[in-house]
Parts: structure tokens; sequence; C-alpha cells
């Protein structure tokens, strides 16, 4: 079995620092992560920068990335990709000559309106908007669908809800749908009724797991996901992360965390470990604090371990 991670670290990451990295820095930790083996890695934002300050610049990021990979200082199966909530953010990301792109909506009605400011059937009608020019320029779009399992407005959310919000998704036409934990409460109980209930429903092919490690459930999550085929999960390398817009959703799964786990599995990732942990200390070192992953902060030797 193969797994996909989606490398989350310089958007999801970066977005909830409480300063703002510059684009010498973020460019940087960019290119270090695609020299990991990693597959996907999620650049920026094309979001308001009065809203999410942290992500100014993500144009000049994205332009950076392609000409890296057009100038073959990146491999070129490596895949880099932005947010995108509405038609103004669409073009800013045209404009850079972007070939992949996010859409996010949320499965809580107040969550939809703090993070991007309108109700759920709203942004139903940006996506399609976006959706519209991304077909027009042959631009591939993966879905997030946030509050998956909770809220940090309206705690727990009906599940029944969240399926026809998938399905709407994959309907518009984006080539797979992130399920987000975002503030971390899921267990592996509610994942496995979770996707019991969505079988069937949708092709797990076009399925992947976001899941924050907020209350320490994110690996498990991930281990009762694999029991139901599920092959791409979205990380943060050392755990960085967050949402603005919810309280208290401290850090994404560790990526490092997620490779150790899988790998010693035998599920192969193709991500060299040894190397994030270095980027990981890299980073720490640029937001002068620790993170919270553990693979990094363990003191043996990983050939030892894995
Ligand atoms: P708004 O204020 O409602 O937008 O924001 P508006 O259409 O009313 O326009 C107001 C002003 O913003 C105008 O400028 C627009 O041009 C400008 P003004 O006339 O005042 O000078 N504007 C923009 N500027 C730059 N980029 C744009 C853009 N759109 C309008 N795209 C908006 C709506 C969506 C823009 C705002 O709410 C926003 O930027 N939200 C960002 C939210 C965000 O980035 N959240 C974090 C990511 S989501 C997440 O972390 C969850 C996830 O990780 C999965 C999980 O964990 O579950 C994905
Ligand atoms: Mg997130």
């Amino acid at each position: 079995m193969k797994v996909k991670v989606v490398e989350v670290g310089a958007r999801d990451g970066l977005q909830n620092e409480d300063t703002p990295l510059d684009i010498k820095t973020r460019w940087q930790f960019i290119q270090k992560l695609s020299n990991t083996g990693l597959q996907h890695i999620e650049v920026g934002a094309f979001v308001s920068p009065k809203w999410v300050p942290q992500m100014a610049g993500s144009d000049k990021l994205v332009k950076k990335a392609l000409k890296a990979k057009a100038d073959h200082k990146v491999k070129d199966s490596v895949k880099y990709s932005a947010l995108v909530p509405n038609v103004r953010g669409m073009e800013d990301a045209l404009k850079t000559g972007i070939k992949e792109i996010a859409i996010f909506g949320a499965s809580s009605e107040s969550f939809s309106k703090k993070n991007i400011n309108c109700s759920i059937a709203e942004s139903f009608d940006r996506f399609e908007k976006v959706m519209k020019l991304a077909k027009k320029n042959k631009i591939r779009v993966r879905g997030y669908l946030s509050t998956a399992f909770g809220c940090p407005y309206e705690g727990k959310v009906k599940r029944q809800k969240v399926y026809p919000l998938i399905q709407k998704m994959l309907e518009l036409g984006v080539y797979e749908v992130s399920i987000g934990d975002t503030i971390g409460v899921a267990t592996p109980k509610q994942v496995n009724a979770f996707l019991e209930g969505l079988q069937g429903k949708v092709d797990f092919k076009k399925v992947a797991m976001h899941f924050h490690d907020t209350r320490g459930t994110a690996l498990a999550n991930v281990y009762a996901s694999l029991n139901y085929g599920i092959k791409t999960y979205d990380s943060s390398i050392g755990g960085l992360g967050g949402c603005p817009y919810a309280l208290g959703a401290s850090g994404n799964l560790a990526t490092e965390d997620l490779i150790y786990m899988l790998e010693g599995m035998g599920i192969k990732t193709g991500v060299d470990i040894q190397s994030l942990i270095e980027i990981k200390r890299w980073i720490e070192k640029k937001l002068d604090r620790s993170l919270p992953s553990h693979v990094g902060r363990s003191g043996l030797p990983l050939k030892d371990t894995i």
C-alpha cells in the first residue's frame, strides 16, 4: 500500500503564527520541503491579507515554485497548490500560472461565516464561479470541508449533515475532498462511524483526511481511516498550524510523526524522515519557538527504530 501526504505547513501551518514570516524565509521553507520526497505542497492562500496577513505574498511564492519546477530545480512530480476562497482570489491565482488550487468550505454555518464571511449555501455559489474559471483555465481543484467532526462555535457536527456537502463538492468537479477535523475533536470511534456511513456514498479514492492534533488523537484517527482504505492525509511539519478563525485549533498532525507511523507499518510514502526532522529544527529557529511533533524530539537515530 502507498499513501500520499499533502504537506500544509507553509499554509495551514504559517497562517496561524503570530509573527508573519517574510517571503524569503517562506520560500526557503517551501524549497526545503520540496526536496524531501513530499509529492504535494500547499504554498499559500489567495485570501484577503486583511483577514490573514500571514498569507500575503502567496502569489510570489507560487511564481517562485513554478519557476523552480520549470528550471528543474524541483522534481516534476512535486505538485504545488494554494487556497482560493472566491473569484477575486482565483483571478489573482490565475495571474501566477498556478496549476492547482483548493476551495475550502465548512460543515457548520457559524464557522463558514467566521472563516469566509458567508453562509454554506453562499459559499457553494462562490465555488461554482471559481470552478467555472478553473475549468476554463484547466486548473485542478481540491476541496476542503472543515469542521466535519466539530465546530468551535456550534460543538458537535452531525455526520448526516456533512455527507451531502462532500457529495456536493465532488459534484462541483473537485478531484478530491479533504475532510477536516479543524479543531481536533475526533476520536477513532467517531472516524469509524463517519467513514462507515460515508462508504458507498462517495468513492474513497476521492477522499483525504485532514486531522488536527489538538487533543492528541490525530495519529489514531489516521490509523482508523487507513482501515477504510483512505490513502491521502494532510499534515504539517513539526505539527505547525491551526486556523485563525477556529479558537483552540492547535497544530495539524505533524508530518514526521505521520511518516514515522506509516513507514513503520510498512506503508510506503517516499518521504525522507531525517530531512523532515532537520527542516522542523530549522523552522523552529525561524519562529523562535519549539514545535510539538514527537519524532523530532526523540533521541534515537531513526535507522535504529523504524
Ligand atoms: P469579505 O470581506 O467578505 O470580501 O472577505 P468582500 O468580497 O466583501 O470584499 C471585501 C474586500 O476584500 C474588498 O477590498 C475585496 O477586493 C477584498 P476593498 O474593496 O475593501 O479594498 N477581497 C480580497 N482580497 C484579496 N484576496 C481575496 C479577496 N476577496 C475579497 N481573495 C474573504 C471574504 C473570503 C476574502 C475573507 O473572508 C478571507 O480572506 N478569509 C480567509 C479565511 C482563511 O484563510 N482562513 C484560513 C484557511 S481555512 C482553514 O484553515 C481550514 C483548513 O485548513 C481545513 C481544516 O482544518 O478543516 C483548510
Ligand atoms: Mg487545517
